[in-house]
């Protein structure tokens, strides 16, 4: 009796004492198993990013800052998986295709990696950034159906109305800052299909909402491209993240405002929707308010409307502005895009197009391709592993991120002949068929590919042959050629710097 009394703490203090060291033990196990399986990737580490990193950012060449660091890296290791760690981080890199399709295959890899959190402070739980796999499918159900054809179709005469009225801005104009341009026409159609509102931005540039949108790209950019704002600690405490969240909060309360007139309206008009079936308006919004009224909540809906905005908005006016870059340095090449437009639409002079015509555009379309492979918008997207995975013999650790690296794939000599050539025949049909699908994957793939890419595709298309009807598309003052051209990362693919085309009619 009197040693069990005495051995008590004794023995509370042996089991405390397991324990810890069992979680310690446990700990440095799985620490010290991902540290080893990271190092077993070839790549590089802290070491050269404290020593060299910022040496590594080219500041020449077609590709600056991080995109030209991440494509010197990538050569390096001749398109094998390679890592980079960032502190305790594990980051691969990936740019084969049969790499890309062992992640973006596996429909269990679902989580974003962390570098959508710059994003994911303004599009919440949208599915471009949602992280709860519920939610994601429940919401990708509902929008799916409000991006189908027969909605697209609706959407052409809108794309065509924005089109031309860049048309009108650009007419006496010889030196147009072309992302510009471009970008206040693909912010206007993108308000218009996802709300059904018109903002007037190609009109005044004035409007509260054009300029909190801008504000908050531009701070992206920065942080983009200096690397102590990267970290979330020092941009929280610059000033900048005050203007962003000001920015970002009257965003999120405009679209708010629309949310709410919109059902006011559709719920005053119950009774003569549900007689009509047929719903008054196209637009996502109206959409969504009707399919998804029982299960989409008000902040919800206001995440996938603001995702919607943001994911339709510069990538398209990126894609539209460097395809017309590109035909203004390769006029033999838009000398057969206006061909195939003359003879699609012969007198019908300045006519909106039909859905067919769009169909019948199959040039255009791979100028629109190969404008896509050498600049996908997003360069480069991320997941984060939650379990190991094998891929080309090398397991990467659970935990790590995993960044597809798509500019790298689309300029592979392996893939591409010539790859930094801008040449729309890379997308013959022929050609085309011989490469493995994920040799060319500018709207991702799998589960959480792009759920916009038909609407892209025919807002493009109408944009760029609304343009090209009209006038010839030459280079304008400040770069000779196209060696001048340097692009690099911001939210999305942009060149640094600004690019001024030339428009001259063609009757
Ligand atoms: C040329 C234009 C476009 C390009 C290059 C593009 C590219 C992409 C890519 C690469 C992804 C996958 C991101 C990832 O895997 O992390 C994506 C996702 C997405 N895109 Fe696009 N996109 C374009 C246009 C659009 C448009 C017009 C919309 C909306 C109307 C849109 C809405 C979305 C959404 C909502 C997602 C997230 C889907 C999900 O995770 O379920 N995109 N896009
Ligand atoms: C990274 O640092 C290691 C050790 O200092 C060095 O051996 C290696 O060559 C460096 N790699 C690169 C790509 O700079
Ligand atoms: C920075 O601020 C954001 C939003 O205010 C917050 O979610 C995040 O946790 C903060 N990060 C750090 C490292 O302080
Ligand atoms: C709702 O119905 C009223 C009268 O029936 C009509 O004036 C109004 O335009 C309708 N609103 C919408 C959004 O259809
Ligand atoms: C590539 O995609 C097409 C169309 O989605 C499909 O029919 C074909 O089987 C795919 N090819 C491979 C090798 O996966
Ligand atoms: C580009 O065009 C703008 C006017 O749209 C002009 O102010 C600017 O100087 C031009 N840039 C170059 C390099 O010519």
């Amino acid at each position: 009796m009197f040693t069990t009394v005495h051995n008590i703490p004794t023995v509370r203090a042996t089991l405390v004492l397991v324990l810890l060291a069992t979680v310690l033990i446990f700990l440095w196990k799985t620490y010290c198993r991902f540290i080893q399986l990271g190092n077993r990737i070839p790549g590089i580490g802290v070491w050269n990013l404290t020593t060299g990193l910022l040496n590594q950012m080219p500041k020449n060449g077609p590709h600056v800052g991080l995109l030209g660091f991440l494509m010197n890296f990538v050569n390096g290791y001749h398109g094998a998986p390679c890592r980079i760690w960032v502190l305790s981080e594990l980051c691969v890199i990936l740019t084969k295709p049969k790499d890309i399709e062992v992640v973006l295959g596996n429909v269990k890899i679902f989580k974003k990696s962390d570098h959508y959190a710059m994003m994911k402070r303004l599009m919440g739980q949208g599915l471009f950034t949602a992280d709860d796999f519920g939610v994601w499918r429940r919401h990708r159900k509902i929008i799916t159906p409000t991006l189908h054809f027969n909605i697209l179709k609706d959407f052409v005469p809108i794309f065509f109305k924005q089109a031309t009225k860049l048309a009108n801005k650009i007419k006496d104009k010889d030196q147009v800052n072309i992302f510009l341009a471009v970008g206040l026409c693909t912010l206007e159609s993108i308000c218009n299909t996802a709300m059904g509102i018109n903002i007037f931005a190609q009109d005044s540039e004035d409007s509260a909402f054009l300029k909190d949108f801008y504000s908050v790209l531009k701070i992206w950019h920065t942080r983009m491209t200096s690397p102590w704002f990267m970290l979330d600690l020092l941009f929280n405490l610059s000033r900048l993240k005050s203007i962003h969240d000001k920015a970002a909060e009257r965003m999120k309360c405009f679209t708010n405002e629309i949310l709410q007139l919109k059902k006011e309206k559709i719920g005053a008009n119950k009774s003569e929707l549900a007689v009509n079936n047929e719903p008054r308006s196209t637009a996502f919004l109206d959409l969504m308010i009707k399919k998804g009224k029982e299960v989409m909540s008000d902040g919800e809906l206001k995440d996938e409307i603001i995702t919607l905005i943001l994911a339709g908005q510069e990538t398209t006016a990126t894609v539209n502005s460097f395809a017309l870059i590109m035909l203004a340095y390769h006029q033999n090449i838009q000398q057969k895009v206006q061909e195939e437009l003359d003879s699609i639409f012969e007198c019908r002079e300045n006519e909106c197009p039909t859905f067919e015509d769009l169909q019948k555009m199959n040039y255009l379309e791979m100028v629109i391709k190969e404008t896509l492979r050498l600049y996908p918008a997003l360069p480069l997207i991320g997941r984060t592993l939650d379990e190991d995975l094998e891929v080309n013999n090398i397991i990467i650790p659970a935990g790590s991120s995993v960044g597809i690296f798509l500019y790298g794939t689309h300029r592979d000599p392996d893939l591409y002949p010539s790859p930094n050539d801008f040449n729309p025949d890379n997308f013959l049909p022929e050609r085309q068929s011989k490469r493995s699908n994920y040799s060319f994957v500018p709207f991702g793939a799998g589960i959480r590919n792009c759920i916009g890419q038909k609407y892209a595709m025919i807002q493009m298309k109408t944009i760029l042959s609304t343009i090209v009807r009209r006038y010839r598309v030459s280079p304008g003052n400040g770069c000779p050629s196209l060696d001048n051209l340097q692009v690099m990362i911001t939210s999305s693919l942009k060149p640094r710097h600004p690019i001024n085309l030339s428009f001259t009619p063609r009757r």
